[in-house]
């Protein structure tokens, strides 16, 4: 097994199951165009996300880190009339880039994209009485998964899902011994996860175009 073979049978998956689309392929497009980086979710994990949105009849959805919006426009395609998605990035060249690539998905109407950092902007969120949200992706910062994990919490209801990104990190996040702020920051946050009695939760490795990697979900029980 090797990563060429993950990637061929993710190209096979991807060509197979996820139809292309112009306004996805347009938002890597421009964000290749703006020197983003390409670390977004891969197609078949986009569609994922749209599924699990979907199976989660999810009205309301927070998004943690939106880079160029891919993953953004593939959870807001789940989303009912009347639906809507909050979006949270830090950078503000990418969430200009984002804005766009929405607005070319159509879907402008139900996404909002916040700017600042993620820290400051869910206290405000939480101000002005939004939530509970149906569905949480986390997937910016890793060192900050502790404390997106306790925000997702407070924003939930029971029943909400909390799903993240990266959790596996080609492996490193078995190692307990491991100093990577980003690897600490994820195993921090699936302790936090097992320990937590609100919600019940669990995580699958993945392997594919995006190396090999994992994503962890968590369902908000009380
Ligand atoms: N979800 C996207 C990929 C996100 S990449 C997709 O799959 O398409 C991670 C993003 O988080 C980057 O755009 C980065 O700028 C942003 N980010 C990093 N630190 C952040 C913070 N403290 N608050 C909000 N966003 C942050
Ligand atoms: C990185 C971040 C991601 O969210 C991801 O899916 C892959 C890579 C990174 O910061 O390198
Ligand atoms: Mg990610």
């Amino acid at each position: 097994m090797t990563p060429a073979r993950w990637e061929a049978v993710d190209r096979f998956l991807a060509d197979l199951l996820v139809q292309s689309d112009h306004a996805l392929d347009a938002a890597l497009d421009a964000n290749a165009a703006a020197g983003l980086p390409p670390i977004d979710v891969s197609p078949t994990q986009g569609k994922l996300l749209m599924l699990l949105a979907q199976i989660q009849q999810a009205r309301t959805i927070l998004e943690i880190g939106t880079l160029g919006g891919y993953s953004t426009i593939w959870l807001a395609r789940a989303l009912p009339a009347g639906g809507h998605l909050i979006s949270l990035e830090a950078d503000p060249r990418h969430a200009q880039v984002a804005r766009a690539n929405v607005a070319r998905a159509g879907l402008a109407g139900s996404v909002a994209i916040r700017v600042g950092r993620a820290l400051d902007t869910l206290p405000q969120i939480a101000a002005e009485g939004r939530g509970p949200f149906d569905l949480f992706f986390i997937d910016a910062d890793k060192p900050s998964n502790p404390d997106y994990f306790a925000w997702a919490l407070r924003l939930s209801r029971p029943g909400s899902l909390i799903i993240a990104d990266n959790v596996v990190r080609e492996g490193a996040v078995a190692e307990a011994a491991n100093n990577d702020p980003s690897t600490r920051g994820v195993r921090r946050f699936l302790e936090l996860m097992a320990a937590e009695p609100r919600v019940t939760a669990t995580a699958i490795q993945t392997v594919g175009s995006k190396g090999y990697d994992g994503f962890a979900i968590a369902r908000v029980v009380a």
